[in-house]
């Protein structure tokens, strides 16, 4: 047993300085130590040997053992380092002045615009709130004067989920949370401002100018007397400040059942200044904003009486005015991922379109 014990223990120092790297240290480990390796055979074979040396021959076999287990363990320390100095040189190689070559992420362009038109708004003193994209029919319908069966429901086809939820249609769905959380406001004697941006989802079929999913950015404006022409004088003002140019604008009559009288708000032509061209379809002017006086019923929902405080609304499409500041023509680029397409966008300063994005 001595023997094979000193054999054993030989034929390992041999092999053990032939091992380069860890893997063969791992190897050797396994053909020695391991459960089917050299030792574990020898030990085995320690039921042949008569009882009264069995203690002696364990012993042997035990010494051999502990000094492949060290050996191994020194040998791994020594590896280590070669493997570190072998890193370190590789590094020497490598060259720092290389170009670098990785390219650089962007915003999106509806979120440059959507930056720039809450920078404008925080300026005029509005708060600016986000909302759940998964509301339930009260918030986005019935709080709006949109009753259950409502033919102005068909003006939006909805997503509705199991769970009795939908998800939202319009920003306008946030209008009743808003009215009911700044109501301080007005107890403060001051007015309700505040803009909500938000991703809208309706089942429309794809095409250029339709998408299922698209965002917007609503405001309310709610005080004592405040009337139409605050109406237009503030989306004036504020649109002139959006496209950096004095703006003109015009009312058309259009129906929400959340506003009362409601209408559509159309902008002078940026790019001919009125007098007619392809963008604007030769008309002189483009249909921007629908808004209107926030209606009775709609006020009471909010928790406000409307015998006291009036205001009004309105919903930007903030895709829209993504495609008219840009002059992208086909409005699927937003969700495409194209990266080529999105990434050209820097900032959101309304002048006119520059290029045309296909
Ligand atoms: N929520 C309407 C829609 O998406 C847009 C709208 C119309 C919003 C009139 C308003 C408003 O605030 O006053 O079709």
């Amino acid at each position: 047993m001595l023997e094979k014990a000193q054999q054993l223990k030989l034929q390992f120092e041999e092999k053990v300085n032939t091992a380069k790297n860890p893997a063969d240290l791992e190897q050797l480990r396994i053909e020695f130590l391991g459960k089917k390796g050299s030792v574990a055979s020898l030990m085995s074979e320690l039921r042949n040997v008569p009882n009264d040396q069995k203690k002696e021959a364990g012993q042997i076999i035990n010494e051999v053992k502990q000094f492949i287990e060290n050996a191994i363990k020194e040998k791994n320390v020594e590896l280590q380092k070669l493997e570190e100095e072998r890193l370190i040189n590789a590094a020497e190689d490598y060259d720092v002045t290389f170009p670098i070559t990785e390219e650089k992420g962007s915003y999106h362009p509806i979120t440059l615009v959507q930056r720039e038109l809450e920078d404008i708004f925080a300026a005029m003193g509005f708060s600016i709130e986000d909302y759940d994209e998964i509301v339930d029919d009260y918030h986005c319908f019935e709080a709006l004067n949109i009753p259950k069966h409502h033919p102005a429901r068909d003006m939006q086809d909805t997503y509705y989920l199991s769970t009795n939820q939908l998800l939202k249609t319009h920003t306008s769905a946030a209008q009743n949370a808003i009215l009911k959380k700044y109501t301080s406001e007005l107890e403060a004697d001051r007015p309700i401002r505040v803009i909500f941006p938000g991703r809208c989802f309706r089942n429309e079929k794809i095409d250029a100018c339709h998408e299922n999913t698209f965002f917007q950015m609503e405001g309310v404006m709610v005080d004592k007397d405040i009337s139409i022409s605050n109406l237009i004088y503030f989306m004036k003002t504020m649109l002139s400040e959006v496209f950096q140019q004095d703006i003109t604008v015009r009312l058309r009559p259009g129906f929400f059942p959340f506003v009362e009288p409601g209408f559509e708000l159309d902008i002078q032509c940026t790019i001919c200044g009125g007098k007619g061209c392809p963008s604007c379809k030769d008309s002189g002017w483009l249909e921007l904003c629908p808004c209107g006086m926030i209606h009775p019923n709609v006020l009471t929902a909010g928790g406000l009486d409307p015998e006291k405080y009036t205001g009004f609304a309105f919903g930007l499409g903030l895709t829209r005015l993504a495609m008219m500041r840009y002059g992208i023509k086909d409005i699927r680029v937003f969700n495409s991922c194209n990266l080529k397409s999105l990434s050209q966008f820097e900032n959101a300063t309304f002048t006119q379109p520059e290029k045309e994005v296909k």
